[in-house]
């Protein structure tokens, strides 16, 4: 179910309540997520934003490979009845204290922001259907894929704006010869674009323009983040050079 093991699982669950009664002991305000004054819509833009580039999270659409799919993490949770209170207090305490070397970084939200974060999660997590009302478009969803046709020498492919992992354009059109290629990458997470089986790549870049360039011989091409997991998870497309 999960890829990590039980025994595991269970510490880092033990762990996250530790950290949530430890809040309550503490007498703190801003409490470890709560589902009914927590800003869902911001929590749901900040996990797309912020986590979904290492996490699956079916509501949320990310598709990251990094670390646990979040689904699957609280899928036993749920079958124990736990509520959406209690599984955003163990998400709460994982943003806090995500244990040294493992992979997550901390804080990667804070404060309240980490709070709507926990509670979009605790709210979706393992449950099936989708997000409704203003959840539902809280986070644009990427539109049917676009095709990059390359103009003046320069063939340009979006990284997703919204942090999701995928190109803006799925297919790219460009003539043989000389080119630029350039990847604008609004979201915050690390992305380039390798052309396969050439030389040709750009740079890696978040929330600026990655560039490269190089010379097509025609044929078709695949074109991928070599970020570890992007690929995978679907930044890849197909590129026609005639
Ligand atoms: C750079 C990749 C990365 C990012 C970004 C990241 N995580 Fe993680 N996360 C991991 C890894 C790796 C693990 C597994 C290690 C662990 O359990 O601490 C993990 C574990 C977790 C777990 C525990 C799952 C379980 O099986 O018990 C939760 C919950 C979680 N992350 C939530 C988040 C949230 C919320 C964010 C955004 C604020 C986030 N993560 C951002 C990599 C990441």
């Amino acid at each position: 179910m999960s890829s990590l093991p039980q025994s595991l699982r269970r510490s880092t669950l033990a762990l996250g309540l530790a950290a949530v009664s430890a809040l309550a002991v503490a007498g703190c305000t801003n409490e470890a997520g709560n589902p009914q004054t927590a800003n869902l819509v911001n929590g749901k833009k900040l996990f797309v934003q912020k986590c979904g580039a290492c996490h699956q999270l079916r509501r949320a659409g990310t598709k990251g490979l990094a670390g646990p799919n979040l689904d699957a993490a609280f899928s036993v949770s749920r079958q124990e009845d736990w509520g959406d209170k209690a599984i955003s207090g163990v998400v709460y305490g994982q943003i806090g204290y995500p244990g040294i070397g493992n992979g997550m970084p901390a804080k990667l939200v804070t404060g309240d922001d980490a709070r709507d974060v926990a509670s979009y999660v605790g709210t979706v997590a393992a449950k099936p259907g989708k997000d409704v009302g203003i959840l539902a478009t809280a986070v644009p969803t990427a539109g049917p894929a676009k095709t990059a046709v390359a103009k003046n020498g320069v063939l340009s492919i979006s990284a997703d704006p919204n942090g999701q992992l995928l190109y803006v354009e799925a297919k790219a059109e460009a003539p043989a010869g000389p080119i630029k290629l350039e990847m604008p990458n609004k979201s915050g997470i690390d992305h380039n674009v390798v052309i396969e089986g050439t030389p040709i790549k750009t740079n890696i870049v978040k929330n600026g323009v990655a560039k490269g360039s190089g010379t097509l011989k025609a044929g078709t091409f695949t074109y991928f983040c070599s970020v570890p997991g992007h690929r995978q998870a679907g930044m890849v497309g197909k590129l026609t050079v005639k």
